[in-house]
């Protein structure tokens, strides 16, 4: 079959990648790609997903980021009786906007935190008095990651509110918002594919949100991540499944608009149990990464089988290698990135085993790979244990060079007390 991904970052080119190496798949596409994707794809400009799908006789489409599912791609290709893996625009909410989701979890017992949900700032500092500090404001529509602020004291709150308000913070976003406790644990990303009835887990990961090590410094996209089964114990998979991701896909089933596609639940594990931070309605990045490196089925398969309906028909197989993926990031991120600094060394990170990633690069005319966004290169390897991962992966990276490149060193370093 012939594959097209939407989508420009890491997570699309980990996707690329692993579609280009299935059995079943005669073509990979991309819209729009990057130089890293050109490598396993056919990249293609244009944002008309269902004419570039046609034109190009493609037999399944698999969406990489939120922004086109939230607009509804999905709901076009099914209509155009297109099969295309992503939820439709109704299931989208689940990301689009954090007050239905939390209306969601409550509807359907997903444990979360304690929360309330406040359209006009009389509400919402009524509502504050309810919660103490450090009290959490996340703003209901997408909000590019500056959508959540942890207030430390009920002062902050207070002002944090009246800007949100005022429009000041993420725009119209924010006028809308939900106040929630603040809750204690590890994090944890859980994703699942499901056809809106089957649903298939993958393997658990963690991502590394803020910029400096020990979790310092504001949030990003995220700076790197590590798939490894010791994340979860068996049980907690089980207690994962039976309480977040079954209620959901049966909760947006009896709800009339069956989710199909990745659902990505972002976890909190607290001393009471897993509550659920968010949902996201795509694959993570950078967990996207690390996961395709060790996925072992024939991916394309697998993700026609959920556009279709026959994901019961479907198994997932691994390596069993813990993988890891340092994110290489330009100067300047999470703010404006610099752009445009010549990058070298990633031939000579491959050599060592690894697979990198691209996400904000482009060439320039004389062939030169250069720096194009903020978060630039993930670098991905396993090997046998945890700790051998993460070194292996520092390995790979050490010979990358580009002006100003900054990446954490912890990646991972959570995940060693499992062993
Ligand atoms: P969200 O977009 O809802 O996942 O929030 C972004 C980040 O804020 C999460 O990855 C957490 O690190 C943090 N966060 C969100 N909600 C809470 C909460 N209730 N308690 C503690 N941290 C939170
Ligand atoms: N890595 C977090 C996300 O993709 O939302």
């Amino acid at each position: 079959m012939n594959v097209l991904v939407i989508g420009s970052g890491g997570r699309e080119h980990a996707l690329a990648w692993r579609l280009a190496q299935s059995p079943t798949v005669k073509k990979v596409y991309a819209a729009t790609g990057n130089p890293g994707i050109a490598q396993s794809a056919t990249c293609l400009s244009g944002n008309n997903y269902l004419q570039l799908a046609a034109d190009h006789g493609i037999d399944l489409t698999v969406v990489g980021p939120e922004a086109p599912l939230i607009d509804g791609v999905v709901d076009q290709f099914r209509q155009a009786g297109r099969p295309i893996f992503g939820p439709v625009q109704a299931a989208a909410q689940l990301e689009g906007s954090k007050i239905f989701s939390k209306n969601f979890f409550a509807r359907h017992n997903i444990p979360t935190a304690r929360f309330h949900t406040a359209t006009n700032e009389a509400d919402a500092l009524k509502a504050l008095e309810d919660f103490e500090a450090p009290v959490v404001l996340k703003a209901d529509g997408l909000a590019a990651g500056k959508g959540v602020v942890i207030a430390q004291t009920m002062e902050e709150a207070r002002a944090t509110v009246k800007q949100f308000m005022a429009g000041e913070l993420v725009g119209a976003a924010g006028q809308r918002l939900v106040i929630e406790e603040f809750l204690v644990g590890e994090e944890v990303s859980f994703i699942a594919l499901s056809d809106g009835t089957t649903i298939l887990p993958l393997l658990p990961s963690q991502d590394h949100k803020n910029i400096f090590d020990n979790d310092q410094g504001p949030n990003t996209g995220g700076m790197g991540a590590y798939v490894d089964e010791r994340i979860l114990t068996n049980e907690q998979t089980q207690t994962l499944m039976e309480t977040v991701m079954r209620p959901a896909i049966e909760g947006m089933r009896k709800e009339g608009s069956p989710f199909t596609g990745f659902l990505y639940a972002g976890l909190m594990m607290t001393a009471n149990g897993p509550k659920t931070l968010e949902f996201n309605v795509r694959m993570g990045d950078p967990e996207t990464q690390p996961i395709m490196y060790r996925l072992r089925s024939d991916l394309a398969q697998v993700l026609y089988n959920g556009a279709t309906g026959k994901l019961h028909n479907s198994t997932l197989e691994w390596s069993p290698d813990p993988s890891v993926a340092i994110v290489l990031a330009a100067a300047g991120y999470p703010g404006k990135p610099t752009t445009g600094d010549v990058i070298t060394g990633i031939d000579a990170a491959e050599a060592t085993g690894a697979k990198v990633f691209h996400a904000g690069t482009k060439t320039n005319e004389n062939g030169q790979l250069l720096s194009n966004g903020g978060r630039v290169l993930a670098v991905t390897a396993s090997a046998p244990t945890l700790p051998q991962a993460i070194e292996s992966a520092y390995r790979a990276a050490a010979p990358i060079h580009f002006a100003g490149m900054q990446f954490r060193k912890d990646i991972g370093t959570k995940g060693l007390k499992r062993w």
